[in-house]
């Protein structure tokens, strides 16, 4: 069983074994391919259906159930994983209502062990570094790939070093990192400057990076489309719509979705819908100008997972757009949050970059772009619990600028029975 390293500029091949997050040729960025023929015979539906449920590890785990797709030919004792995956997938009528929809699934990524769906990239990429004999591992982040790493580097008893900027971080997604055990530096800097520090200190270091950049990190996250179009009968949706920040969720749908055409999982490949703030819209300025001119731009959003203004993977998510004919969009902070306060109304919640996936389809329907009749799949890629405080900020009308259409004001009583009585408007039978 062979895998290779490919740059997908120059197609430049280097063995798997190496320490590599760019070409050396080309700098262009570079792909885990495998050669899924001498698997075949395990590669279909049947097998794969035939692992749910397992209590056993790896298949327990809904990125290693596709392990001939992962990391094929790989010893189940190199692998380091928390039982990532197996996220539901929801229908809300409110939240469908809400988006003009009348299907739409949201597949919760947030329900991952440390919260969002960085631990299906984590997985593979924690692995990797333990076949690579890695001591350290480091990452920059706006939070959720830090709590990740953290967890998964504690599991394989590596150090994680995370680079973190010093405002606006989410507190549970700092109160993780620093639980954890990692070595958490906070920077004045924003992400994109992190991004740039921690692959020269870590090359300087001889740390192993595990951004999204690195391509095992993306290897894992293929499976949320597998295990998604899995939980869907193997029917392929009309529309994958998914937040975009440094891009490597909508890269890796790309290739996921390709890989399953490919092999014959599918037999035709949704369109992919990225959605990003508008305070964060590098790719869909680029998109909007026909990818003729690519500017950075200085982030700045209140959904803090996202605000990144210059994504490493922009040439993979390019290319899983050209693949998938999809499509970019923006939406408003004030369009995430009240998209949020209806998917946690309906009792599921999600972290504020989350609810791009409900506010971009909404935005899409109204532009004629996404059809009523379609069916939706999106993803809610971090947990409710990430981000209290914007959560509460938002309900209590103290967000700047934002006019809280879904709020849940709290209520004052005194302490006393007619006063609570009087609030709550007499006996309800
Ligand atoms: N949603 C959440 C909750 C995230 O944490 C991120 C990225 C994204 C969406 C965007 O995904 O980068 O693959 O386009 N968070 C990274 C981090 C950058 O450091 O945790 P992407």
């Amino acid at each position: 069983m062979s895998s290779s390293l490919h740059c997908i500029d120059c197609a430049q091949q280097y063995p798997i074994q190496r320490v590599l997050y760019a070409c050396e040729n080309c700098g262009g960025l570079l792909d885990v391919r495998h050669d899924f023929d001498a698997a075949r015979a395990s590669i279909t539906r049947s097998v794969f259906d035939g692992r749910l449920g397992a209590l056993a590890f790896p298949y327990n785990s809904g990125v290693w159930r596709f392990k001939e797709l992962i990391y094929p030919g790989i010893e189940d004792s190199s692998i380091v994983s928390r039982m990532e995956g197996n996220t539901n997938l929801y229908e809300l009528p409110p939240v469908a209502t809400f988006a003009g929809v009348d299907r739409l699934l949201l597949k919760h990524e947030g329900e991952n062990p440390t919260g969002s769906f960085k631990d299906r990239g984590m997985t593979t990429g924690v692995t990797q570094a333990r076949i690579l004999g890695m001591g350290r591992v480091a990452c920059a982040s706006t939070g959720n790939t830090s709590a990740s790493m953290a967890s998964y580097a504690a599991h394989a008893n590596m150090q994680g070093i995370i680079f973190l900027q010093n405002q606006q971080i989410a507190l549970g997604k700092l109160a993780q990192g620093i639980a954890f055990g990692a070595t958490c530096l906070q920077i004045n800097a924003d992400f994109d400057r992190n991004m740039e520090l921690v692959r020269q200190v870590s090359e300087k270091l001889g740390i192993y990076l595990l951004n999204s950049i690195n391509p095992f990190r993306l290897e894992g996250q293929k499976s949320i489309m597998f295990e998604a179009l899995q939980q869907l009968r193997w029917q392929t949706p009309d529309w994958i719509v998914v937040p975009g920040g440094n891009l490597g969720n909508s890269s890796a749908f790309g290739k996921g979705l390709l890989e399953m055409l490919e092999v014959g999982l599918i037999d035709r490949l949704p369109r992919l819908a990225i959605i990003q703030a508008e305070g964060a819209n590098p790719l869909y300025r680029h998109f909007s100008g026909g990818f003729r001119h690519f500017e950075p731009v200085k982030a700045d959003t209140i959904a803090t997972a996202i605000k990144i203004g210059n994504p490493v993977n922009l040439q993979k998510a390019i290319r899983a757009l050209e693949w998938t004919n999809g499509i970019v969009e923006e939406v408003s902070d004030q369009q995430i949050m009240d998209a949020k306060a209806v998917i946690d109304g309906a009792g599921v919640g999600c972290e504020p970059a989350s609810a791009c996936s409900v506010a971009g389809t909404k935005k899409l329907v109204e532009r004629g772009i996404i059809k009523r009749g379609d069916t939706v799949l999106g993803i809610l890629t971090g947990h409710l619990l990430k981000d209290p405080e914007a959560t509460i900020n938002y309900h209590a009308g103290h967000l700047a600028d934002l006019n809280p259409q879904y709020a849940n004001q709290m209520l004052q009583a005194e302490d006393s029975f007619d006063d609570i009585v009087r609030i709550l408007g007499g006996a309800q039978t």
